[in-house]
């Protein structure tokens, strides 16, 4: 992985982990600081209560996600 690449992993049954120089703005784009986070988790089952990152709920509340990458040519099928 490159300096200026993001990479975004989806976690088994967990968050979407980001990683690399990025911004993340909420809906009227201001920013949320991120300073000293080279990575950072966001929520994607809902439950946390500090939306967007993880809190870790997923485990607690059994959240369950299919996360395999699937190739575009097999999604069209
Ligand atoms: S994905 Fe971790 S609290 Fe939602």
């Amino acid at each position: 992985m490159s300096e200026n690449e993001v990479k975004i992993t989806v976690r088994p049954n967990g968050p979407f982990r980001v990683e690399g120089p990025c911004k993340l703005v909420d809906a009227d784009g201001k920013e949320w600081d991120l300073t000293g986070k080279p990575a950072f988790s966001l929520c994607r089952c809902g439950g946390s209560t500090n939306k967007p990152f993880c809190d870790g709920t997923h485990s607690k509340i059994g959240f369950q996600a299919a996360e395999a990458a699937v190739a575009a040519a097999d999604a069209q099928k």
